[in-house]
């Protein structure tokens, strides 16, 4: 890590800087002296420091400093606020208190943000923080399902609208979004990123900075955000959470970071590190991927926090012998706020005695956590924040429900359709099956805020609310809905048997005559929304045994049956695809999840939502991706043949990546491109028409993806590369074009190194990874050299009708 002083006097972080660091440590006087004298250098001090942060700096105490990079828990995440008593505001009077989490309320945060503002002795504010990840009180649904929309601008408007409702509630920093590409749906954290590509990863990303920021951090309905988890915190072994990730430099560089490089394209205020390790290196003490690759080489600014207690966890890696050289490690690495485990606090004040050269890194840290709070308006506006007249009109409006409303209808996926199963526009009797129809709880997901169960649409309350004339419903659960038994309580001793499959059947005999009775069943199976999330992996994500005996007995009826499938992972249900004859994938979605199931069924909107992960045949199969690298030995169907598969499952995923079905049809033509060569700088344009081909409006999502065919590594078997999601009237004609650069088809050479090569591209329009309608390839005519990870860069597409 470079020193205070060698960044004030140095151009760059990684030429000549390094020699400086044994300097003596100016006094604070003297480096504002410095950096005023060298004010025409671009130095990452005054690049990323404001005047103000460099003057406060200059009259803080060590302690006051180190005061700045704690984040306190204010509350627990279902007690909110619990911890501020009078203690806690004496500890904000002293400077002791950067930041607080587990907090919210634009009246309950007043009071302490002004005595951090009037009674603290420099004034400075505190930024109150927030997991707002899949909306603040209007939860929409969860960051998985909104990937499977393959829609940015509503990824971006729905954030928008979560940044509007906490900011309106006295929050500034959500810890969101999470960007973690994750190819194992072992992981239960896979439900809060946007699934296995790093293209579409990168789109959601951007978006949902975009959306959260609005471009102003300063205004007064904007939140900061913070991309993380920064490493490859989304490849754990085994899909078991905080595990270590052991994944080649290539993988990491051209699949993991492009989803965080977009975002600091896109402005993200701050980013999170990992609790895990890569290769051996924790990311919380990781200063080449930290201060290295995310602040040097792509130039970030903002503030870095790290993720619970890890600071302190760097002793259980093995990395630090103890606390003092745990926040050492971390500070170096360029991590500035420390997420509760009070290292900072305690211990570095300790450890700055031991190495007096940290204390340039705390002053940049410090610097760089005051410069946020300058750049959200705290000092000058901070209690402003807290407008309960505001509050109270933002949340939960009219305007947000029909978002969220859209939101699930968009997000939702057509697995399979058969027999003109779905839409069900006829009179009938539908008997609505299964426990996870009533619900609410799980409809919130893994990261409700402050979401309230009380105010979601059940999926079974939409669909008798919405029924058409003619359409009568009755219900039976068949399997209880499982009680969660093991959230956060670290004292209670919870068994793996009084677990997930501890859920009882339920009255079976009552579900089949209620099926009977009926003309179709719509069976509501699959997650319980405690089964994803964080610590929340399993090693079979296949139903569990009472919702597997239910779903047979009500197969055995003969009655047809739509599956309407609860799930924050991909899972495993060959059966169900065996024997239903339609599923929908459903996700968990929110506080409108019934009424927008209700659109779907009842088809007053044809579903469109495509997967943005392979959904295995079984579990054995993950991870699983559709651009894995070509084997020697491709995987042939005839098992005689030795080749890169497994004996006991068919080769393919059961529903793969980009899949999903439509109540109408589309015809595609043939993908044509304006030139046969470009060069390593050019672009091509790509173009096919599309045609709605059935008789209702509907939306398609066109997926362009690229394979590069000839390399000095070799390269994914495919690369998603651009999609749209367009909306067609029955018999209309969209011509979609989109505007692809050689840039895009950059390999990971070395550290901020990407060659594009010259030689063929070949591109393919689908309407899946695996339904592949056309393709064309041109040739790149030389090679050069460039610095942006491929898959962050963005395809134009334009649409005409
Ligand atoms: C731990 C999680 O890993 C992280 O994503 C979250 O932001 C923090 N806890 C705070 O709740």
């Amino acid at each position: 890590m470079k020193t205070f002083a060698s960044i004030a006097l140095c151009s760059t972080f990684l030429t000549g800087c390094q020699a400086l660091s044994t300097q003596v440590n100016p006094a604070p006087t003297a480096l504002v002296d410095e950096i005023q004298k060298t004010s025409d250098t671009t130095s990452s001090f005054e690049k990323c420091l404001s005047p103000r942060a460099i003057e406060l700096l200059s009259k803080m105490t060590l302690e006051e400093k180190i005061g700045q990079l704690h984040q306190a828990a204010g509350g627990r995440s279902k007690n909110l606020n619990s911890r501020l008593n009078e203690e806690e505001f004496d500890k904000v009077r002293r400077g002791e208190i950067g930041s607080y989490l587990h907090v919210a309320g634009a009246a309950e945060l007043k009071e302490i943000q002004r005595v951090a503002l009037e009674e603290s002795t420099h004034g400075i504010p505190l930024l109150f923080a927030m997991d707002v990840v899949h909306g603040y009180r209007t939860i929409y649904p969860v960051p998985i399902a909104m990937a499977a929309s393959w829609d940015d601008e509503l990824m971006e408007e729905a954030s928008r609208m979560a940044g509007r409702e906490s900011a309106s509630s006295g929050l500034h920093w959500t810890f969101a979004p999470m960007v973690d590409i994750a190819r194992d749906p072992r992981w239960g954290r896979i439900v809060e990123g946007a699934g296995s590509d790093p293209y579409l990863g990168s789109r959601m990303s951007e978006a949902q900075v975009k959306g959260f920021q609005n471009g102003d951090l300063s205004a007064e309905d904007t939140v900061l955000a913070t991309t993380k988890h920064i490493g490859v915190y989304g490849a754990p072994t085994g899909g078991r959470d905080y595990g270590t990730s052991d994944v080649s430099e290539r993988t990491v560089n051209e699949v993991y970071l492009p989803p965080f490089y977009a975002a600091n394209q896109a402005g993200s205020g701050s980013y999170m590190t990992a609790f895990n390790d890569i290769a051996g290196i924790p990311t919380t003490a990781n200063e080449e991927l930290v201060d290295g690759v995310l602040r040097s080489d792509w130039g970030f600014c903002g503030m870095i926090v790290s993720d619970w207690n890890a600071i302190h966890e760097l002793t259980n890696h093995g990395i630090a012998k103890d606390r003092a050289e745990a926040g050492s490690l971390a500070l170096q690495a360029g991590v500035d706020m420390d997420m509760t485990s009070e290292v900072y606090k305690k211990d570095l004040i300790n450890a700055i005695k031991e190495n007096p050269n940290l204390e340039n890194d705390l002053n940049l840290a410090a610097g760089r956590i005051i410069t946020v709070k300058e750049q959200l308006g705290l000092f000058d506006k901070g209690l402003q924040y807290h407008d309960v007249e505001r509050e109270r009109a933002e949340i939960l409006k009219d305007e947000n429900r029909a978002l969220a409303r859209k939101a699930a209808q968009k997000t939702a996926v057509l697995l399979k359709n058969e027999n003109n199963a779905l839409p069900i526009t006829e009179p009938q009797k539908i008997a609505v099956i299964g426990g996870l129809a009533k619900d609410t709880m799980t409809q919130l997901g893994s990261w409700r805020a402050r979401g309230d169960k009380n105010e979601v649409v059940s999926l079974l309350d939409g669909l008798t609310n919405n029924a058409p004339e003619g359409i009568e419903i009755s219900y039976a659960k068949g399997t209880e809905v499982y009680e969660s038994s093991f959230s956060y309580a670290p004292d209670r001793q919870v068994s793996v048997e009084d677990n997930i499959y501890s859920a009882p059947q339920a009255d079976l005999a009552k579900a089949i005559e209620t099926a009977e009775a009926a003309d179709r069943v719509v069976l509501v199976i699959g997650e319980h929304y405690d089964w994803s999330g964080e610590a929340r992996a399993r090693t079979d994500i296949e139903l569990p045994e009472n919702q597997m005996k239910l779903a047979e007995a009500i197969f055995k009826t003969g009655k047809p049956v739509t599956v309407v499938l609860v799930t924050g992972r991909a899972m495993a249900i060959p059966e169900l695809d065996e024997k239903a004859d339609a599923i929908l994938n459903f996700w968990m979605s929110g506080v409108e999840a019934g009424n927008a199931l209700a659109d779907i069924v009842y088809g007053e909107v044809s579903p469109a939502g495509r997967l943005p992960i392979n959904f295995p045949r079984k579990t054995g199969q993950v991870p699983f991706s559709y651009s894995e690298n070509p084997s020697g030995r491709p995987a042939h169907s005839n098992l005689a043949k030795d080749t890169n598969r497994s004996i006991d499952v068919e080769t393919t995923p059961l529903y793969p990546f980009g899949h999903g079905l439509s109540y109408s049809s589309f015809e595609y033509g043939e993908l044509t491109a304006d030139t046969t060569s470009i060069s390593s700088d050019g672009s091509v344009q790509l173009t096919t028409d599309v045609t709605n081909t059935g008789d209702m409006v509907a939306e398609e999502v066109v997926q362009l993806y690229m394979r590069d065919p000839y390399a000095f590594v070799a390269r994914p078997r495919i690369e998603l590369r651009g999609y749209k999601r367009i909306s067609l009237e029955p018999g209309e004609t969209a011509k979609i074009t989109f505007t692809v650069q050689a840039e895009q088809s950059g390999i990971y050479v070395k550290r901020n190194e990407w060659l594009t090569q010259a030689g063929e591209l070949k591109f393919f329009i689908g309407r899946s990874s695996s339904d592949i309608e056309s393709e064309t390839s041109i040739n790149v005519t030389d090679q050069k050299r460039g610095s942006i990870p491929a898959a962050a860069i963005k395809t134009k597409v334009e649409v005409s009708k």
